[in-house]
C-alpha cells in the first residue's frame, strides 16, 4: 500500500467538568483572566480511580466502531501518553488486552502535546512499509493528575482526555507527509522535573508536578509553529490556500490564533476545543479532529494541517487529506 489513511475517529472525555468558576474557589484566579489569557472556558477531570487506559479504551472503541472494522483486524497500537496507567507494561499493552487484540506491536510514545503527532507519523510508517496493516493511534493523557492545584500558573490550563484514529493502508492519498522535531536544549522550560529512575521520594516530591516558564514557552511555541507550517507546506508544493481545515493542539487560544494568522486562515477554518477542553496534552488533537468529524465540519477529501509543540522541547505536523 502506497499510503496509510485515517479510516474513523474517537473520542472521550471524562464526566467530571471543572468550570473557571470551580477554579475561582480554590486559588487566586478569575474566569476573565483565563478566558483573556487562555481562551479556557472549562475542563475535563478525571475522577476518583479513573485513569488514561479508561479514557484511552472508550475513544478507541468508538474509533473502531466509526472505521467500521473488527479489532481482529487491528495489528498495531500506539498510544501517545505522559501519564500511562504504570511503570510497565506500557499503556498500550493494557489497551490491547482489554480490547482483545492479539497480535502485532503495542508500544506508548512519549512526546508529551505532540505525542499525537509522533505517534501518527510511526504508524504510517509501519503501514507504508509492509509491517503492519491497520493501526489504532491514540493520544491520551490524564495531565490533572500531575498538577499542582494550588499554582494558578499551570492548574487552570490543562485537563483529560483521549481521541483515537484507525489507520489503515490504501492505494488514495491519507497522511501526506510528517515532520517530526525536538531540542532537549530546552528541557527545564516546560517540565515534571521527577521521574521513577530517581527514586520513588522524587515521585513523591513536589517536583513531581508541571512546571512551566509560561511567558517563554509561548514565545517559542508561536515562533516555531510558524516555522513549520512553511516546512510542512514547502514539503508538499502547497500554497496556504490549499489547507481546509488547520486542527492544531489545543493550548492556548492565542497561539492558535498566531498559527492561523501566519497561514492566512480565517479561525472558521480552525478547528478549536481548547474552550470546552483545556490542554488535553496529547490527546488534543485526535479529539479536536473527531469532534470536527463528528459535527461534520470536516469532510472525506478535505486537506487538513494537525500541529503541535510541547515539552521537550517536541514539535511537529502532519499533512492529512481525509
Ligand atoms: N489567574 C490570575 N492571575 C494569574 C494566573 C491565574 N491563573 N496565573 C498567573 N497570573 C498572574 C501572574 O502572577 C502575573 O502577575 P504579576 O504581573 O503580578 O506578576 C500575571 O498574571 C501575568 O503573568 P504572565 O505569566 O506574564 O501571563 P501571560 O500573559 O504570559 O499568560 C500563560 C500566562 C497563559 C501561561 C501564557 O504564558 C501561555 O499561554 N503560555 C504558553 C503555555 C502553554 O500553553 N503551555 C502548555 C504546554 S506547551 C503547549 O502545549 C504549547
Amino acid at each position: 500500500m502506497k499510503y496509510s489513511r485515517i479510516k474513523g475517529t474517537g473520542s472521550y472525555l471524562p464526566e467530571k467538568v471543572l468550570t473557571n468558576a470551580d477554579l475561582e474557589k480554590m486559588i487566586d484566579t478569575t474566569d476573565q483572566w483565563i478566558r483573556d489569557r487562555t481562551g479556557i472556558e472549562r475542563r475535563h477531570i478525571v475522577g476518583e480511580g479513573e485513569t488514561t487506559c479508561d479514557l484511552a479504551e472508550m475513544a478507541s472503541r468508538r474509533a473502531i466502531e466509526a472505521a467500521g472494522i473488527n479489532v481482529e483486524d487491528i495489528d498495531l497500537v500506539i498510544i501517545a501518553t505522559t501519564t500511562p496507567d504504570r511503570v510497565f507494561p506500557s499503556t498500550a499493552c493494557l489497551l490491547q488486552e482489554r480490547l482483545g487484540i492479539r497480535k502485532g506491536a503495542a508500544f506508548d510514545i512519549q512526546a508529551v502535546c505532540t505525542g499525537f503527532v509522533y505517534a501518527l507519523d510511526i504508524a504510517d510508517k509501519f503501514i507504508r512499509t509492509g509491517s503492519a496493516k491497520t493501526a489504532l493511534v491514540v493520544g491520551a493523557d490524564a495531565l490533572s493528575r500531575i498538577l499542582d492545584w494550588s499554582d494558578r500558573t499551570t492548574c487552570v490550563l490543562f485537563g483529560d482526555g483521549a481521541g483515537a484514529v484507525v489507520l489503515s493502508g490504501s492505494d488514495e492519498p491519507g497522511i501526506l507527509s510528517s515532520h517530526l522535531h525536538a531540542d532537549g536544549r530546552y528541557k527545564d522550560l516546560l517540565t515534571v522535573p521527577a521521574g521513577i529512575s530517581q527514586g520513588y521520594d522524587q515521585v513523591q516530591s513536589q517536583s513531581a508536578f508541571i512546571h512551566m516558564n509560561g511567558r517563554e514557552v509561548f514565545k517559542k511555541a508561536v515562533n516555531t509553529l510558524g516555522q513549520l507550517v512553511d516546512e510542512t507546506l514547502e514539503a508538499n508544493q502547497m500554497e496556504k490556500s490549499d489547507i481546509d481545515w488547520l486542527i492544531p493542539h489545543q493550548a492556548n487560544i492565542r497561539i492558535i490564533t498566531a498559527t492561523a494568522k501566519k497561514l492566512k486562515m480565517p479561525m472558521e477554518r480552525v478547528v478549536v476545543t481548547v474552550q470546552e477542553h483545556g490542554n488535553t496534552s496529547a490527546a488534543s488533537i485526535p479529539l479536536a479532529l473527531d469532534v470536527a468529524v463528528r459535527d461534520g465540519r470536516v469532510k472525506r477529501g478535505e486537506t487538513l494541517l494537525l500541529e503541535a509543540f510541547g515539552g521537550g522541547f517536541t514539535w511537529g505536523s502532519a499533512l492529512v487529506k481525509y
